[in-house]
């Protein structure tokens, strides 16, 4: 029996050599998100790629593990919860809602909840459970993937950049 498997070994390792072989062979495709670090789909048209740096790839982890279920219609386990909470939670690229929304509101509506806004409670409270700097991750992932494009307030204390 030993002896048998002692045979075959040879072969698989030949196997291995084979498949090892033609991918070295493939050329390398130039990536179109070089540079960045993660992407994630345009939610409106999957064949589009939205570049994220650092923080916001930080933050699209952080969405993908706490938000998703409510704040997007499909997860990575299939269909959310979203279509079932009242009010409906805002789609988390919802650009039309959420670019209005100044980042210290986004901040403490994510720390405190909705009900400390007078807002639905059905949005969790997570200052306990995220760290300032990932709830800032998670907002710069929301600006990111905002449709329309989110653009930076031009001066303090206003949502709308000067035209
Ligand atoms: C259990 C469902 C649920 C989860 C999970 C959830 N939310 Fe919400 N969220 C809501 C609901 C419902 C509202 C709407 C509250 C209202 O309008 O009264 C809301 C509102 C918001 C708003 C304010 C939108 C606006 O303009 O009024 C933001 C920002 C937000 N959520 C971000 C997040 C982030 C970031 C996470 C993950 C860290 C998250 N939510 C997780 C249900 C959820």
């Amino acid at each position: 029996m030993k002896s048998r498997i002692l045979l075959a070994l040879p072969l698989l390792f030949a196997a291995f050599d084979i498949s090892a072989c033609k991918k070295s062979a493939e050329a390398v495709k130039p990536v179109e998100a070089f540079g960045a670090y993660d992407t994630e789909a345009d939610w409106n048209d999957s064949t589009k790629l939205v570049n994220l740096g650092y923080q916001e790839a930080q933050g699209k982890r952080i969405f993908y593990q706490y938000c998703v279920w409510c704040h997007a219609d499909a997860t990575p386990a299939g269909p959310s919860n979203r279509s079932n909470l009242t009010p409906v939670p805002p789609l988390l690229n919802d650009g039309e809602k959420l670019n209005g929304e100044s980042d210290e509101f986004m901040r403490n509506i994510i720390t405190l909840g909705g009900s400390a806004l007078g807002k639905s409670a059905m949005m969790p409270p997570y200052g306990k459970t995220l760290s300032a700097g990932e709830i800032q991750a998670v907002i710069a992932f929301t600006r990111a993937i905002a449709q329309p494009p989110y653009q930076r307030p031009g001066r303090p204390g206003s949502q709308y950049t000067a035209k």
